[in-house]
């Protein structure tokens, strides 16, 4: 939920600001704007509604000089998006610049106090107090940016990651971070900042990821960042190399990230399995369960928190968990789970599943089962992210960087973490059958390529979504372990399609829904040969019965349900347990193919930003 960006060195800051923009973009673009100071220490700011081209278009005639910059896209929390309310904000003196990431809580009160002090304000954002605070503190207590910034960040409540420049301190860039994240690349003379390492990596692999409450001052003329905390102690941090490659945070050909990300998904599944599964050993070993296995296993239950199409996941977890460890599992929703006074005591374990690893009600749930004193197993996908870094343990998902608004690769990739989770820890406790951990490990081992196969569908979901282009709601119906695919698949056309969908229980429709079907509502069904195809069939005769239209998703070689429906798609056989890493890729393809159809942004749906850091 905004991007922020910074660079200190000898280089034109601009083009890095402007490239380091369109890679943090998914992380908000409802407007953009960039600070830079020339060389003549004169502050330049620039702002626009809209995206980072917009700005880009909007500069283009400016001075962009200067080797010393900071950059923002926005996702609006305090104030619409326009070129007064996007950052960066600047002080009242004219002098400071400042971007951030988060949300100030007590800014009423703040800004309140400024202005009963003669502080005028020119926007509607809480970000605006922060940078009129520090300013104020500098001026009136006539200290140092740093002491002003300290003692602003000791007052502000909140959640922030900011970047401040002040031109009248021209070699230094000052940061800080709480409850969002922040990275500090460390290059040869030069320094870069990041809401993650995306803008950071094509320059330098060499990063510090910030802590809560750190200040850092980057200097261009020192060859080391200082670290300090609000009491200006200082902080060691190691320098880490990333793992991550510019292929991996471009597009390669695709014309959309999510196409690419749908497509990717054979890759990152091997990705995510390698080290873990051995097929020959017919083993599977995920290095948190047996650093862990005094917590784990003697779990009296589980809880797994998570958001959105993660929450999805922890849906099939649960049924995984359930089945092959024997252990109860619930799964709430994170922003629930905060705000409720749950029963939680040392014999618990909760799972956070998060794919950016910054999901700020994930986080505050996690912090209240810590506190209850519950064992933590994180499942993300974002390397050295705040979630990861909050959890007793846990296990990557590693399957890339996920840019696409709408999450399918990462879903994927925690479904099949989940699964060897349930494996390996059943195996622990004694709780599956030998011949079935060892079938569903050859099984689960055999997914990448059918998917690979599966992937080809694309031309009939195509043909498929031009038909079903002009609906205005869909249902998804789905039982068992497709019961969350059901609900992942209507989210995903949600999302970014902007076409109502829900999704059902398949066997719950006639407990209301069924009232909402004719033949203007498209009923997508996940009827695969299952213990439940059966019933699954008498849904869709019944769904046909009042004029529905049917897009099914069928065994390879079915014919009763083809018969039935007015379009088809078939899925290898596999096991049940493993149907939804199959079962999702039409949907997540279905959801594609309409939103192009209907001419929609699908990387950057409106509304929506990539991670959530606010509440
Ligand atoms: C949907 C989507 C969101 C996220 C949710 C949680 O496509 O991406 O629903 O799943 O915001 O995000 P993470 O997994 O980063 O905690």
């Amino acid at each position: 939920m905004c991007g922020i960006v910074g660079y200190i060195g000898k280089k034109d800051a601009y083009p890095i600001l402007i490239k380091g923009l369109k890679r943090l973009e998914y992380r908000g673009y409802d407007s953009a704007g960039v600070a830079l100071l020339n060389n003549t220490n004169q502050l330049n700011v620039y702002k626009t509604k809209g995206k980072v081209a917009d700005l880009e278009a909007y500069a283009s005639e400016k001075d962009i000089s200067g080797c010393i910059g900071i950059a923002h896209t926005r996702w609006a929390t305090h104030g619409e998006p326009n070129s007064t309310n996007a950052h960066p904000h600047i002080g009242a003196s004219g002098n400071i610049a400042l971007i951030h990431n988060g949300i100030i809580e007590n800014y009423a009160v703040l800004k309140q106090s400024l202005q009963e002090k003669g502080v005028q304000f020119r926007s509607n954002t809480d970000t605006e107090v922060l940078v009129q605070l520090i300013d104020f503190i500098k001026t009136d207590k006539k200290v140092d940016l740093l002491t002003a910034v300290r003692t602003a960040l000791k007052i502000v409540i909140g959640a922030y990651a900011i970047a401040v420049i002040d031109k009248t301190n021209p070699d230094v860039v000052i940061a800080a971070r709480k409850s969002s994240p922040l990275v500090v690349g460390i290059g040869e003379e030069e320094f870069f900042l990041g809401s993650d390492a995306s803008p950071i990596i094509e320059y330098t692999d060499k990063v510090i990821y910030l802590d809560d409450e750190d200040i850092v001052v980057i200097d261009r003329n020192k060859k080391d960042v200082e670290i300090v905390d609000f009491n200006n102690e200082k902080i060691e941090h190691e320098i880490v190399t990333v793992e991550l490659n510019l292929a991996q945070i471009e597009k390669g050909g695709f014309p959309h990230f999510m196409l690419k990300e749908i497509f990717e998904q054979p890759d990152c599944l091997m990705d995510c399995m390698r080290g873990r599964i051995n097929v020959e050993a017919n083993n599977v070993t995920l290095s948190a369960i047996i650093d862990n296995k005094e917590h784990l296993i003697n779990a009296r239950r589980i809880i797994i928190i998570a958001c959105g199409t993660s929450w999805h996941a922890g849906l099939i977890g649960k049924q995984l968990i359930e089945n092959f460890c024997q252990i109860p599992v619930e799964v709430e929703y994170a922003s629930e789970f905060r705000y409720s006074n749950p029963v939680i005591n040392n014999q618990d374990v909760v799972i956070a599943i998060s794919q950016s690893g910054e999901t700020a009600d994930t986080l505050a749930a996690i912090e209240l089962a810590k506190k209850k004193g519950a064992f933590i197993y994180g499942i993300c996908n974002a390397i050295g992210s705040s979630i990861p870094r909050a959890t007793h343990t846990g296990s990557y998902i590693h399957v890339g960087p996920e840019i696409g608004v709408a999450s399918t690769k990462a879903f994927t990739g925690q479904v099949t973490v989940l699964t060897m989770f349930a494996l390996a820890l059943g195996k622990e406790r004694g709780s599956v059958s030998e011949e079935e951990y060892v079938r569903i490990i050859q099984e689960l081992n055999n997914i990448p390529e059918k998917m690979k196969e599966l992937l080809k569908i694309g031309d009939d979901v195509k043909q498929i979504s031009r038909i079903f282009t002009y609906a205005h709601n869909f249902l998804y119906l789905g039982r068992g372990f497709n019961y969350p695919v059901a609900l992942e698949g209507a989210l995903k056309l949600k999302e970014i399609s902007y076409i109502h969908a829900e999704g059902y229980p398949a066997a719950e429709m006639k407990h209301g829904p069924i009232a909402l079907i004719d033949a203007e509502m498209p009923v997508v069904v996940i009827a695969t040969k299952n213990a439940l195809y059966e019933k699954v069939v008498s849904n869709i005769q019944e769904i046909k019965a009042r004029k529905a239209r049917v897009i099914a998703i069928v065994s390879e070689g079915d014919v009763t349900v083809k018969n039935m429906a007015d379009a088809t798609i078939e899925l290898p056989q596999t096991e049940e347990c493993l149907e939804p890493l199959l079962a999702s890729i039409p949907l997540q393809m279905l959801a594609y193919y309409i939103a192009i159809c209907k001419g929609k942004d699908v990387d950057q749906p409106r509304n929506l930003a990539k991670s959530v850091t606010v509440e």
